[in-house]
């Protein structure tokens, strides 16, 4: 049977830091949406035009644009047993969509929340460095820096700092989180399949609490 498993968590939280390393152990696709989004944004595709503006202003991006684009990436062909989903759902409508979906396709359904304090969410986020080569080799100033400055650790990629990590947008993707996205802790929550975990640790450690945890829920 397959399943998905949905990191939730503001942003910053290291969903896309923990995606990365679990979607290999697990044997399921990363798909994220922010990612899908800036490839779309590297493209010049009409999609990435459109999310632009919302983007660099710490906006979400319309339901049905998201929901088009996800559906599309679920339909491929390594997505046929589930996926690791990371920055979606974050509105009502989207966990409504994915909630139905996830019964037509008879999977399990695995939410895990990464609880972190919003001043280190700050900080995470302002030192952040992300990989032009591959959006989910991320690396942080302080907390992984690289070991040749601006050069990303796994791919020698160009590090470089996302238009949506500046300070005066940061606060802006906080605020829309507790107003939009945090609300779908209650709606997974009710539906029996929530774990909560404390992400203010050590990557290592909060690795291997997910991994039981998805272990566990198997
Ligand atoms: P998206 O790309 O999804 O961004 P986000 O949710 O804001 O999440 P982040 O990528 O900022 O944080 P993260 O939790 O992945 O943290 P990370 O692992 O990088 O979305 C961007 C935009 O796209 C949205 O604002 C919206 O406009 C649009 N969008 C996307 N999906 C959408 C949707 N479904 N609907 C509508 N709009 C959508 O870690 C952060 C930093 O901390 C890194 O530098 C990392 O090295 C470091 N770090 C991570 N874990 C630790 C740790 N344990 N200890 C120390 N440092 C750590």
């Amino acid at each position: 049977m397959g399943r998905v498993l949905i990191l939730l968590g503001p942003p910053g939280a290291g969903k896309g830091t923990q995606a990365a390393r679990l979607g290999r152990r697990l044997g399921l696709p990363h798909v994220s949406t922010g990612d899908l989004l800036r490839e779309n944004l590297e493209r010049g595709t009409e999609l990435g035009l459109g999310a632009r503006a919302y983007m660099d202003q710490g906006e979400l991006v319309p339901d049905a644009l998201v929901l088009d684009m996800l559906r599309a990436r679920l339909e491929c062909e390594d997505c046929r047993g589930g996926c690791l989903l990371d920055g979606f759902p974050r509105t009502l409508p989207q966990a409504q969509a994915l909630a139905r979906l996830v019964a037509e396709q008879g999977w399990r359904m695995l939410a895990i929340s990464l609880e972190v304090p919003d001043g280190v969410l700050l900080e995470r986020l302002s030192g952040r460095r992300v990989c032009r080569r591959d959006g989910a080799h991320i690396q942080h100033v302080l907390f992984s820096p690289p070991r040749q400055a601006g050069r990303c650790d796994v791919c020698g990629g160009e590090l470089y700092q996302r238009e949506d990590d500046r300070p005066g947008v940061i606060g802006r993707r906080l605020e829309v989180y507790r107003l939009q996205t945090a609300p779908l802790l209650e709606f997974f929550s009710a539906l029996g399949v929530l774990s909560v975990l404390d992400g203010n640790r050590d990557m290592e450690r909060v690795l291997i609490e997910i991994e039981r945890l998805a272990q566990e829920a198997a």
